[in-house]
């Protein structure tokens, strides 16, 4: 008999939330994680620690720009970057503790070490070969590299050396203008330092409502980043200042460099499933690096699974929940499910980036007939309140039938708005739907009942 029902390999927030999951479901699970602390990726070294020091560079923002303006007078605050980071630390201890009781409350066995699958129905963690009925690849993802840049994780860093550096840099250069380089970039734009971010394509945020992207662009502008579109990077390298990155402009082909004392590097991750001996294993694999899986989850060796950023899909701790939560289903003999057409995506700067749903030029490109309902912040009293009126809520609705497509959010709390929209579309709900909800005032999610609104007889406040 298989000593567990399940082992799932790697405990972010695909394994973790999986595990709990199986485990309430009845079923004997196991997780196996290498890592000192529970909660993968997102908790230790991604989501969680970058929204602690976002939080902070935020507040800081707000004594500097903002405070005078509300009366607030006095001498302006200084950073001490040693507490800083020590506050990030210690939200990300609370958060991966917190996870370590879950573990213990559902009862879920935690075995520490780093696994490989020598057959089907084994995992190997140390010298202990342990059996389960059901595996679940959960492993992650980790940076992709960039030909000619070696990180060192001090001066050239990804996203992991970013939350630890040593001082605040007078000068950083962001390669990749997509969620992560925005994010970090304007963590430290916020502490002062000179931000430049270099990007391939033309636009920032590839992917995005191209209407949103270019008012995101215009706001970070406004902020201090510097923006360096249309540049393929070429190398980057440590000099006795700092670093020089080396680009060459798309358009002509002209060579530049720019010198930092950072260079963050920020252009994608690539699935991370090394060791496990999935090649030994014969695992189906996809181009690009991905374990290939069916509809629910299953490889093509028996009672191997993978799910979250190992396998296809946007890369998003989100996705990889509700893909743990949808197999812990289907292993239980359910019917686990997730809609990937109501994902949402968020941007965590100032203002927030949202989106859920079809991008006009997605619309568009189907040939699909739609209208556009749009609201700006500036005719919401909340978000004037707190000075936050730039930015705007879009919602996309079928032209004849008023079925919500797609909305996209900028403005302040945009992370968390977009949700109402996510429900109103798994309900298959119309604009008119949303408009006719009664949302309270004074709240920001008036910006969305307007923008319903808009796709309707107008918006009271436009
Ligand atoms: P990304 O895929 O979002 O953006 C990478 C950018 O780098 C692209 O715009 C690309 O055109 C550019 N690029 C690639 N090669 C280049 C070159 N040689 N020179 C100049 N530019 C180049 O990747 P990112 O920001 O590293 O994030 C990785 C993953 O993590 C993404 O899937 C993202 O969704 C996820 N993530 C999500 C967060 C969130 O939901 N808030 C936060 C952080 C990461």
């Amino acid at each position: 008999m298989a000593e567990f029902d399940v082992i799932i390999i790697g405990a972010g927030p695909g394994g973790y939330v999986c595990a709990i999951r199986c485990a309430q479901l009845g079923l004997k699970t196991a997780v196996v994680e290498g890592r000192e602390t529970l909660g993968g990726t997102c908790l230790n070294v991604g989501c969680i620690p970058s929204k602690a020091l976002l939080n902070a560079t935020h507040q800081l923002h707000e004594v500097h720009e903002n405070f005078e303006k509300m009366g607030i007078m006095g001498a302006k605050p200084t950073v001490d970057w040693a507490k800083m980071l020590g506050y990030k630390d210690d939200v990300i201890g609370q958060n991966t503790k917190g996870i370590e009781f879950l573990f213990k409350k559902n009862k879920v066995t935690w075995l520490k070490g780093w696994a490989t699958i020598p057959e089907a129905g084994k995992v190997k963690v140390g010298d202990e070969v342990h059996s389960a009925k059901n595996i679940v690849i959960a492993t992650g993802s980790e940076a992709s590299s960039l030909p000619n840049v070696t990180v060192d994780e001090e001066t050239i860093v990804t996203s992991t050396g970013a939350l630890t550096l040593k001082s605040i840099p007078k000068s950083m250069v962001v390669i990749g203008a997509g969620v992560i380089g925005l994010e970090m970039g304007s963590v430290y734009a916020r502490l002062g330092t000179q931000v430049t971010v270099v990007e391939y394509l033309d636009a920032i945020t590839p992917g995005m409502d191209a209407e949103v992207a270019k008012a995101f662009q215009r706001i970070l502008t406004k902020q201090g980043l510097k923006f360096i579109l249309g540049a393929a990077v070429q190398g980057a390298e440590v000099t006795k200042a700092g670093a020089k990155v080396s680009y060459k402009l798309r358009k002509d082909d002209s060579e530049a460099s720019l010198d930092a004392d950072v260079v963050l590097v920020a252009t994608g991750r690539k699935p991370y499933v090394a060791g496990l001996g999935l090649e030994a294993l014969g695992v189906e694999m996809l181009p690009r690096g991905q374990v290939k899986t069916d509809a629910h989850y299953a490889t093509n060796i028996k009672g191997l699974y993978a799910i979250g950023d190992a396998i296809i899909g946007p890369m998003l701790a989100h996705k990889a929940e509700d893909e743990g939560m949808a197999l812990a289903e289907i292993m239980a003999g359910k019917h686990g499910h997730v809609n990937y057409g109501v994902i949402p995506g968020v941007v965590y700067t100032t203002p927030e980036v949202s989106s859920v749903g079809a991008t006009e030029e997605q619309l568009t490109e189907q040939g699909r007939a739609y209208k556009v309902g749009k609201f700006s912040f500036m005719g919401n009293g909340r978000a004037k309140a707190v000075f936050q009126g730039e930015g705007f809520v879009k919602i996309l609705a079928d032209k004849d039938t008023d079925r919500i497509l797609g909305a996209h959010i900028i403005g302040p709390m945009a992370g968390d708005l977009i949700h109402e929209i996510c429900v109103a579309m798994e309900f298959g709900a119309s604009a008119q739907d949303l408009a006719m909800t009664c949302h309270a005032h004074p709240t920001y999610s008036e910006a969305v009942r307007e923008a319903a609104l808009a796709c309707g007889d107008g918006a009271i406040h436009a």
